[in-house]
């Protein structure tokens, strides 16, 4: 007993001081995306996406009736953004390509030369400061015109979507190595549909959300074919989707069939076909959605299934697993009347559960975020459990504060507990290979406008230059990268 004791704590302290260190080819980015930093929304010959119309259609949704109009204006100072991006020492950039900058009519007859010149000089730009570019196709703004067809409800958006990755891979391949074809189908199919909360506002409960789901797949799907075949052989890079995941826990043990169902409708729906060998959605939502359209007196069922073909189209289309994480949820059933809870997410017409939050979680500057940093941890495990040993790479985590003043330890904080989970997980055995923080500057946050601050840096939206100062977590979050340990002297440095 005595001696079984002593093996454990030693095994413990040894795995707690040994874990303090990340592996030497470990990356730490930072992301953003273009419509909450670029601003320039009607230079050139750039069209209105959908959320250049969604915020003059609808400024009262808005929490301080703003836009991403001018935003960062990163799009005049990204000199700025790359040269700080230098000063963290960052290994990598992630940023958003706006379609609507590059490909105005939506479609590859338009390719804009200042739309091409602006994405070429931030790539060459950062790769200058031995910053490697990460891209993400699809940040949540849709060009109107493609909207005005239905966007993503309509089955053709895969092919347009596919014939601008094409354009995208074509005109940066040679210098972008890692792609994000789309980023969080969970935000921009289930709760846009569901809540109408973000663009293009369409309220469309149990019905769009699930068009766009499987549209979005095939999309992801279409685009990493193209990659696979016309361009791997000569860039030899890699391409996968962001999924937002909110880490699911039972209230009970009784709750636990429940919650594993909740997380595939969570989860499942937006990995299921990607990261699967079967392909498909998972077959448990599959027949949970079947069962309440026969219920409602339809003759199909509101989810539409993917043929044999397209299953097959669609799995095996990944490099690796792009994963966002914030927050975390208490599942339990629900009772008579009760509803979803403090967050609508997937399926939440569909699933008859309650989410809630421990008592002991923090609330963090945004109605959906209470801080729970195991789940990080236990979702990665899940997330290898259920889809193999695939490599994954964090693409977002950050910290939401309405202080937007620069000591800002609740953030230092929340990367430092992440960063810890992030680490045991690593222990666990699960294949991370790189962290990306949310995000490099403070900006336009969706419906929270410049209510919220996430940024490392803070930026004075007064001063026409939107003058960018790092906080305390920039200072940190830069000793972590030189050090490559999250055991590190948390003073403000000179060197930023
Ligand atoms: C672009 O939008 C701004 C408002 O953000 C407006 O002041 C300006 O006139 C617009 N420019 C053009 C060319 O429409
Ligand atoms: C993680 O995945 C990458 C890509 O597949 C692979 O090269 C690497 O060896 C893996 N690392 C571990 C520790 O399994």
């Amino acid at each position: 007993m005595c001696w079984l004791q002593t093996v454990v704590i030693c095994f413990v302290v040894g795995a707690v001081v040994g874990g303090r260190d990340f592996p030497p080819n470990f990356k730490f980015g930072t992301a953003t995306a273009a419509y909450q930093v670029e601003g320039a929304w009607n230079i050139s010959d750039k069209s209105p996406s959908i959320w250049d119309s969604y915020v003059r259609r609808h400024p009262e949704k808005i929490k301080d009736m703003s836009s991403g109009d001018v935003a960062c204006d990163s799009y005049n100072q990204w000199k700025k953004d790359v040269e700080i991006a230098s000063d963290l020492g960052l290994d990598f950039y992630r940023f958003s390509i706006a379609w609507t900058r590059l490909m105005p009519s939506g479609f590859p007859n338009t390719v804009s030369e200042d739309g091409k010149k602006f994405y070429n000089d931030l790539i060459d730009g950062l790769l200058e400061k031995g910053i490697e570019p990460v891209v993400t196709l699809y940040h949540w703004d849709l060009p109107q015109s493609l909207q005005d067809l239905g966007g993503w409800a309509n089955p053709l958006v895969s092919d347009w979507f596919a014939d601008y990755a094409r354009v995208v891979f074509s005109l940066f391949g040679d210098r972008v190595k890692t792609w994000i074809t789309l980023n969080e189908p969970l935000i921009f199919c289930e709760i846009v549909y569901n809540t109408a909360l973000h663009a293009p506002g369409i309220l469309s409960v149990g019905v769009g959300n699930y068009l766009c789901n499987k549209h979005a797949m095939i999309a992801h799907a279409k685009a990493w074919r193209i990659y696979d075949e016309e361009f791997r052989p000569k860039y030899k890079g890699k391409v996968s989707l962001s999924n937002q995941i909110l880490w699911l826990e039972s209230e009970t043990e009784s709750d636990e069939e429940i919650t594993e169902i909740s997380r595939q409708f969570m989860v499942g729906m937006f990995s299921h076909p990607i990261f699967t060998k079967e392909g498909g959605w998972p077959p448990v939502i599959e027949k949970i959605i079947a069962e309440k359209s026969k219920k409602e007196g339809l003759s199909k069922s509101r989810l539409p299934p993917f043929t044999q073909e397209e299953k097959d189209f669609v799995k095996g289309t990944f490099d690796f697993y792009g994963f966002n994480y914030y927050t975390s949820r208490i599942v339990k059933k629900a009772k008579e009347g009760e509803r979803i809870g403090p967050w609508p997410f997937a399926g939440a017409s569909d699933l008859d559960i309650h989410l809630t939050v421990r008592p002991e979680w923090k609330h963090a500057a945004t109605s959906w975020f209470y801080i729970c940093p195991e789940g990080l941890r236990r979702q990665l495990a899940w997330l290898k459990e259920q889809y193999g040993d695939i490599e994954i790479l964090i693409t977002e985590n950050g910290y939401a504060s309405y202080d937007g003043g620069v000591d800002d330890q609740d953030r230092v904080q929340y990367y430092k507990e992440h960063l810890e989970q992030v680490l045991l997980a690593i222990e666990d055995g699960v294949n991370v290979s790189g962290y990306t923080a949310w995000t490099l500057i403070d900006n336009f946050e969706w419906s929270d406008g410049y209510r919220s601050k996430f940024g490392l840096y803070q930026i004075d939206f007064e001063d026409p230059l939107r003058k960018r100062t790092p906080r305390a977590s920039a200072h940190y979050y830069a000793s972590v990268i030189k050090s490559r340990s999250i055991d590190v002297d948390n003073k403000l440095t000179d060197e930023l």
